[in-house]
Formats: C-alpha cells, structure tokens, sequence
C-alpha cells in the first residue's frame, strides 16, 4: 500500500529508520518530509501533507512523528476524513485501526526506542479494520460529529 510519511526535528532521528522498514514490508511511501533536520521547522506542516494525502486517497495509511506525537496528532486530526492517534503501545497500535479505523499513526520519536517503533508500525500496518457492526456504528457517529462540525 501506500504509506504517507512525515516528520519535523523532533523525529527526524527516527525517520531513515523507519522509512526503510515500511519498505521492506513491501509498502511505497510518500515521504513529505522533512528532508533535512532544521530544528525550526514545525510539525503542523507535516501532519496537515500527510494527512491530506490520507484524506484524498493517495495514501491508504499515514505515519506521523514528532516528538511526543501529540502535536502531529492535534494537527492531523484537523483534516476530514483523518483518523490519527499517538500510539505507543502494540495493543493501541492494532486495536486503533481494528476497531476505529484509525489511518494515522503519531509516534513520540522522543518517547519510544527505535525497536519498539519498528515493531508498532509493523502492527499498524498489518491491522484492518474489523468491519463489526458495533464498530461500524461508532465509526459512523464519529464521522456524524465531523460533519456536524
Ligand atoms: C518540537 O520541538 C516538538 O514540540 C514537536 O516535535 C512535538 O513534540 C509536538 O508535539
């Protein structure tokens, strides 16, 4: 599939790292950057082309780091059609996409070491959505307050 990618500085370290094990899962990604650590750059501009770039379909799933996670997500999640989570833990990684159809993963480059980094993409990539009726119904309520918005 196709796998938008972005980082700020803040995880920018981590970005090589995990780029070349999308790939090496058989994934093409689109990379948005940054292509050069400037420690001024700021993570919104990342997050908003990743997650257009979900939102539009021209990526299945995207992967969003900065440095908690938590701004990439905020920003992120701004975009219709976006679901993005910080997700530090394998549980929330596959049951994010299982059971909310979350297509945005946020990592904390500042937070996880580079093996458990590795190992939640894996997962978050390998999830699908379980299509459960329940999970249907919420994902709709969800996307109703989306609309309300
Ligand atoms: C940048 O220094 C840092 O604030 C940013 O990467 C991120 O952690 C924000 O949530």
């Amino acid at each position: 599939m196709q796998v938008a990618f972005g980082t700020d500085h803040g995880g920018f370290d981590l970005k090589d790292t995990l780029v070349q094990e999308i790939e090496s899962l058989g994934h093409e990604v689109l990379d948005h950057g940054a292509f050069k650590y400037q420690p001024d750059d700021d993570y919104p501009d990342f997050a908003e082309a990743v997650a257009g770039s979900v939102s539009e379909g021209l990526a299945s799933k995207g992967v969003l780091l900065c440095g908690s996670g938590v701004g990439a997500s905020i920003a992120a999640n701004k975009v219709p059609g976006v679901r993005a989570s910080v997700c530090h833990d394998e549980y929330s990684a596959r049951q994010g996409v299982e059971h909310d159809d979350m297509n945005i993963i946020c990592l904390g480059a500042r937070i996880i070491e580079n093996e458990l980094a590795k190992e939640l993409i894996r997962v978050f990539l390998s999830a699908k959505f379980s299509g459960v009726e329940r999970h249907k119904r919420r994902l709709g309520k969800v996307i109703d307050i989306e609309n309300k918005a």
